[in-house]
């Protein structure tokens, strides 16, 4: 018997998604596929997880209006905003709750008169939201940062506390400072560009204007309680140079944002995860956020 999976994810990503399949789940074919909604068959049932996903789970298949309308409990993701959506699906999803480790039906509005229909286990790192779509309201900010750590806090519910220190790698504009600052959290800048002027006039906010590579034991008095980074750099680099860190410092958590933008960097993560494992961060994952493009969140907590 043939079993379908589906994945939702941000089209910018899904050639890194197919590359990630060949190597991680050499066994399923895609089967169909539309920007930003993907199917994949197998002849086996597996564990469907990709990283490259927003979301991802078992796929039921093509649904008629009429088989849909015998459904009691089903969340509404629509891919295109544009679409109209039936008064009455958009009345069943604005109804339907769902509990962490509960299976959620979802309805996949895939064109005008499209639907399909899928299941998945919902986890607390999940946003909550059909489709996993972003809460996060947007606003004007410095830079697409603000919602990738915004994301990555609520996801993980990250224990970020009052005026706790954040060293941030590659800090400007300062749109993950800005959404930090919000948090009450200090942040110390590490960046050679130049910051958003309203971030370097905030009291909490210093500047370290150089690369990190240069920064060492001794340009911290303080304790640092977080790591924060979104460097333009191979995640080698930004992990070396993190770990780098990690022998003078002892943060309690790591918010990494690794670049993808080459598909052999997708074989580095397992690894990455692996190690920070070892330095001894109990909870460690990867998350496809809604405002990634080719990159990916790394968490790390001890
Ligand atoms: C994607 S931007 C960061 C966005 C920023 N986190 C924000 O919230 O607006 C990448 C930044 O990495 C910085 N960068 C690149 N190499 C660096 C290095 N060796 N040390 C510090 N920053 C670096 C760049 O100057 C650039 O500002």
């Amino acid at each position: 018997m043939s079993h379908f999976y589906f994945s939702l994810t941000n089209p910018e990503v899904e050639l890194l998604l197919k590359k990630e399949m060949s190597i991680g789940y050499p066994n399923l074919k895609l089967s169909y596929s539309r920007p930003g909604f993907l199917t994949f068959k197998a002849e086996n049932s597996v564990l469907f997880n990709p990283w490259m996903s927003r979301l991802s789970g078992i796929c039921l298949g093509k649904k008629t209006l009429g088989e849909l309308s015998s459904l009691s409990k089903a969340w509404l993701w629509k891919r295109l905003d544009s679409f109209t959506a039936p008064d009455e699906l958009v009345a069943l999803s604005e109804k339907s709750l769902f509990k962490i480790g509960e299976k959620v039906t979802l309805i996949m509005m895939v064109g005008e008169n499209e639907y399909w229909l899928g299941e998945y286990i919902l986890k607390r790192s999940h946003f909550q939201t059909p489709g996993e779509e972003s809460s996060i309201q947007k606003r004007e900010v410095p830079s697409r940062a603000y919602y990738k750590i915004a994301e990555a806090y609520e996801a993980f519910d990250l224990p970020m506390d009052y005026e706790e220190k954040v060293l941030e790698l590659g800090s400007a504009p300062g749109g993950a400072s800005l959404f930090l600052l919000d948090q009450e959290l200090k942040v110390i800048g590490v960046d050679p560009a130049e910051m958003d002027k309203s971030i370097l006039a905030k009291r909490n906010f210093k500047h370290i204007r150089k690369p990190f590579e240069t920064l060492n034991a001794e340009n911290f008095q303080e304790d640092i309680d977080w790591i924060v980074s979104d460097v333009n750099l191979p995640p080698t680099v930004v992990v070396k140079e993190v770990e780098r860190f990690l022998t003078f410092l002892e943060p309690r958590g790591l918010v990494l944002t690794l670049k993808l933008n080459q598909d052999r960097y997708l074989r580095m993560l397992k690894p990455i995860v692996e190690s920070f494992r070892k330095k001894g961060f109990t909870q460690v994952e990867l998350k496809y956020l809604p405002s990634h493009r080719q990159e990916i969140a790394l968490i790390a907590l001890r």
